[in-house]
């Protein structure tokens, strides 16, 4: 039941606080250590490789995961869309494991990548919201995003509550690795500012709605610009924009974009920079610089600790592995109220299913 909200798609994300939370307890005890089943870790540890299969937002949320195993447990680690992966497989690891990230548990596209890998006698692990799923019965382990039921088409507290049992997964394995990266990552600790910053954001939709309405109402395309986790948050946030709004978005790696896209940008086209990463934020910030010499109308999301007088919209800081978790939520806000006010459907998009049951 939506109660008083009038979609369901703002419901979720004001719910996303609380996922962080309850992942936190159902995944961390009071010391902070993972709660991860001890076959699962041994399969994992046998790994010489991770590779993380999904689709759409889901596929989103692996190229974030992807760099949080690898920067927490140092193992290596690919993404892959399932619907490419079905057909194209690419030549495996010696010892590969297989995570299938996936809200309903049902799509088609993923659930083909996981009878090959089943016909393979690999190891996987399916990570869902939906228990009993498909995808959940036929993989060898199952962990649960305890997200609660996720109705509008746009997944929202799903991409959240995937990244962050990502981060909790990479963590367990670090530490069953003597990473001292992972041992030093207080994720529980991290988790809470993380919950803390996303109920300050989903407090602030008035301004969301605002910059929404003088950037993103009236214009044909938009883009959003970041690199390492920032290019994978504009991807998603991109497709947000895409699914519910009908504006043509596109996510790009900020240094990509002197190599073609540039050519896009004319007077008025927005482009969003997300700045949350330290070692990145100075050549993002002048490739946003680039294409406003050009005319583009520029908005950036930029982590406290990175922020310069005029920038549009300010994020709390939190662990740089964990920014995703809060700069996607402008990104969230910015297509909800573009749809809103272009008075679509914003829990029913045209031509898309909540849950994509065929190849
Ligand atoms: C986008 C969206 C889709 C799904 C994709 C995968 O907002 O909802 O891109 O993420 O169809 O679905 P699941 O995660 O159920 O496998």
């Amino acid at each position: 039941d939506k109660g008083t909200y009038p979609f369901y798609m703002l419901k979720e994300i004001d719910e996303q606080p609380n996922v962080m939370r309850k992942l936190s307890q159902v995944y961390l005890n009071d010391a902070g250590d993972p709660i991860i089943n001890d076959d699962l870790l041994t399969a994992l540890k046998a790994a010489d490789r991770l590779y993380i299969v999904a689709a759409g937002t889901s596929y989103h949320a692996g190229l974030v995961g992807a760099k949080l195993f690898e920067s927490l447990a140092n193992v290596p680690t690919e993404v892959h869309v399932s619907s490419e992966f079905a057909y194209n497989q690419p030549l495996l690891s010696s010892h590969p494991f297989f995570i299938f990230l996936t809200q309903s548990g049902e799509t088609a596209d993923s659930r083909e990548v996981l009878l090959n890998v089943n016909d393979q006698h690999f190891p996987s692990l399916t990570i869902t919201n939906v228990p009993n799923s498909t995808l959940s019965r036929e993989a060898t382990y199952t962990l649960l995003l305890h997200a609660g039921p996720e109705i509008a088409v746009a997944s929202t507290k799903a991409y959240t509550a995937q990244i962050a049992l990502q981060a909790i997964l990479a963590k367990a394995l670090g530490v069953a690795v003597d990473q001292p990266a992972a041992t030093a990552f207080d994720v529980k600790q991290q988790l809470a500012l993380v919950a803390n910053g996303m109920q300050s954001l989903v407090d602030e939709k008035a301004t969301f709605e605002k910059i929404a309405k003088g950037a993103l109402l009236n214009t044909p395309n938009a883009f959003y610009i970041g690199r390492g986790f920032d290019y994978a948050v504009s991807l998603e946030t991109a497709l947000k924009l895409k699914e519910i709004s009908y504006v043509q978005a596109e996510g790009f790696a900020s240094g990509e974009l002197k190599h073609g896209t540039i050519a896009l940008i004319e007077k008025d086209t927005p482009v969003i920079g997300i700045i949350t990463q330290k070692n990145t934020a100075g050549l993002t910030r002048s490739n946003l610089q680039e294409v406003a010499a050009r005319g583009a109308k520029t908005v950036t999301i930029v982590t406290d600790s990175l922020a310069k007088d005029g920038d549009t919209v300010i994020l709390p800081t939190v662990d740089e592995r964990l920014t995703a978790l809060l700069s996607v939520v402008p990104g969230q806000l910015l297509a909800y109220y573009t749809s809103l006010n272009k008075g679509l459907d914003v829990d029913k998009p045209r031509n898309l299913a909540k849950s994509v049951t065929v190849e």
